[in-house]
Parts: structure tokens; C-alpha cells; sequence
């Protein structure tokens, strides 16, 4: 087993998922701003310090991605928080992407920048004790989208950025999302996300990329969000599972879901049913964002001090998602 491989494993293996606390600043202050806490560096370390510090992360969170701002943090205790997080057994992961930009050639479409200087910011990251990456190309979808030109600029993308990133000695994960803005069906969603998948391999193992150490974090197959389409957990397992099987390489040795505007429930209740279904050999499991975090922020932002109350929203959360990512999840344990 190579290094990179257990790191991978150490990561998402029993039940453990990822928390995805890599917003940018803008973002974060987005967040913020929707509970009406002020956005600065103090208020957005507290919220992340106090994610970090929960008893949960031990039995339930095998990696945190971090953004730029966070990694460089110091807790109030006096700790790094790559020191905080390695204290509750968790791997510290840190997004290396610059964003999305508008990709020459077609107008409505984005490109994911960042690969210029990486290899330098690479090392730095490593020695500030990050042992696994991210990087998020984005696809929007309809009837022209996503174009071959994103397809192929972004699995390009994503392929250069895993093989500098395994040179450096640390795990990328592969996230080529496919939005959920717009009122495609499933499986509109299905055919696009396939596409995507299969060209990003393409370019990974043109890159001499080793699958055995990355993560793939998709989309789940999902209608749009405008769609009227009502569609059943059994059928997003049903079709996530089918992309996933037809497109993933067998060396990939897991998968972590982003909930990409899922709600809490919805995204544990998928989770759940593509464990109980899962004919692969493929972990599958979480790397959310939102769905770990939303209940939690709303509660900390009444009483930004009331740090064991926020702690046990988020501690409920994860349990939740560590369950579903063994198949072992039911809704009637979300109100006990
Ligand atoms: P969401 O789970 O909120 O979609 O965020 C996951 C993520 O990391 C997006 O890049």
C-alpha cells in the first residue's frame, strides 16, 4: 500500500467523512452575513474553532479542508489549527484552487485557475501540516452545457493539480461538481456528470496521476433545483451508483459526496441509501460544506459564546453523516 494510498484511507475508512470548512473569504462572509454576524478574522476562526474542537471530530471526521486565511490561524489556546485538528485524529486539508473564472472561448462558463506558482504554495502548505488537497472545477449544466471546451479545460485542470500535488506527498481530492442550479432532470444530470467524470479520468491518468492515492468528490445524480422532477432516495442512489460504477476507475479507492445545496436531512438520507445499495468497491462518503454546518452556524450566530450548545448541533450532524456513510442511518434518529 503506498503512503498516499493509507493517507486516503486514513481520511474516509469507517465511517469517516470530510468537513469541508474551505470558504473563501467571500463566501464565509456570505454565511455570515445570512445569520447577521459581522465577517472578520476573529469571528470567523471562533465558528471554525469551535467545529474543530467538538467531541465528534474523533469518531466521525477523518479529514478538514481548510481555506487559505485558516490554515495560518492560531486557536485562542494558543495551537495551530492543524495542531487542533490533528489533536482529534483528523488529517488537515487545505484548498489550493485560486476560483473559478469566466474560460476564455465561452462566456458562461468557468474555468478553475490556480495551477500557476502551485508548486511552491504546495510545499509551504505541506509545512504548515496539510497532508491532503482540494481543488473544485465547476460545470454548469442545461441543454448546450457543460461545453467539450469546460469538459476538457477543467479535467486538464484537475489532472495538472493531482500530479503536482502527489509530487509534494499529499492526497488530492478531484472535485469536478456539476451544479444543481437549473431545472434539468436526473438524468440530464446523469449523462453531463458522466461525461465529466470519464474526461477527468482521461486527463489523470495521461498525467501519470496515482488513483490509489485520490479522493473523488462529485455531485450525487440530482434533478436540477428548479426542476419539477420529484425523485426518490432510491433513485438517486440508484443512478449515482450506476455513474459512479461506469466511470470511476477500481484503484479510486473512495468517494466523498459535497451536498451542493442539499439540505441537512436530504443529503444524509442519499448518503444513506447509496451505503445501503452500494454495489462497488468504492468507501462512499461525505465532504460537506452546507450540510454539516448550517444548523450549527444558525444556533452560534444567536450567542457566538455559547460554544457546548453550537458544538452539540454539529455533533448531532455528524453522527447523522457518519451513520449514513455506513448505511445505518434512519430519519427517526435524527429527533433522538
Ligand atoms: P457543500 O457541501 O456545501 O456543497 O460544499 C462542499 C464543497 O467543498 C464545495 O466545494
Amino acid at each position: 500500500m503506498s503512503e498516499l494510498n493509507k493517507i486516503a484511507l486514513q481520511i474516509i475508512s469507517n465511517g469517516k467523512g470530510i468537513l469541508a470548512a474551505d470558504e473563501s473569504t467571500a463566501t464565509m462572509t456570505k454565511r455570515l452575513d445570512s445569520v447577521k454576524v459581522n465577517s472578520n478574522e476573529n469571528s470567523r476562526l471562533l465558528f471554525r474553532q469551535t467545529l474543530f474542537s467538538s467531541l465528534s471530530m474523533k469518531e466521525c471526521i477523518g479529514g478538514v479542508i481548510l481555506y487559505d486565511e485558516t490554515i495560518r490561524q492560531k486557536t485562542t489556546t494558543g495551537k495551530t489549527i492543524p495542531e487542533l485538528i490533528n489533536s482529534k485524529g483528523a488529517l488537515t486539508g487545505i484548498k489550493v484552487d485560486t476560483g473559478a473564472k469566466v474560460l476564455a472561448g465561452s462566456k458562461q462558463e468557468k474555468v478553475t485557475e490556480g495551477l500557476d506558482g502551485l508548486r511552491e504554495r504546495l510545499k509551504d502548505y505541506y509545512n504548515l501540516g496539510a497532508r491532503f488537497t482540494k481543488w473544485r472545477g465547476v460545470y454548469l449544466i442545461s441543454d448546450k452545457y457543460p461545453s467539450d471546451l469546460s469538459i476538457s479545460a477543467n479535467a486538464h485542470a484537475l489532472a495538472r493539480y493531482a500530479a503536482l500535488v502527489q509530487e509534494t506527498g499529499m492526497v488530492p481530492i478531484i472535485e469536478p461538481e456539476v451544479l444543481m442550479d437549473g431545472n434539468h432532470s436526473a438524468k440530464d444530470c446523469f449523462n453531463k456528470t458522466s461525461e465529466v467524470i470519464k474526461k477527468c479520468y482521461e486527463e489523470l491518468e495521461l498525467n501519470n496521476v496515482n488513483l490509489s492515492g485520490t479522493i473523488l468528490k462529485p455531485n450525487m445524480i440530482l434533478p436540477g433545483a428548479s426542476s419539477d422532477e420529484k425523485i426518490s432516495k432510491e433513485d438517486v442512489a440508484e443512478l449515482t451508483l450506476e455513474c459512479l460504477k461506469n466511470n470511476v476507475p477500481s484503484s479510486v479507492p473512495g468517494i466523498a459526496f459535497l451536498s451542493g445545496g442539499q439540505t441537512e436531512i436530504e443529503a444524509t438520507a442519499n448518503l444513506n441509501q447509496i451505503n445501503i445499495k452500494n454495489n462497488t468497491d468504492f468507501i462512499m462518503t461525505y465532504s460537506y460544506g452546507r450540510a454539516l454546518q448550517q444548523s450549527a452556524l444558525k444556533f452560534w450566530s444567536k450567542d457566538i459564546n455559547n460554544t457546548i450548545g453550537t458544538q452539540e448541533i454539529f455533533d448531532h450532524r455528524a453522527k447523522m453523516c457518519t451513520l449514513a456513510a455506513k448505511g445505518k442511518w434512519s430519519e427517526n434518529l435524527e429527533n433522538s
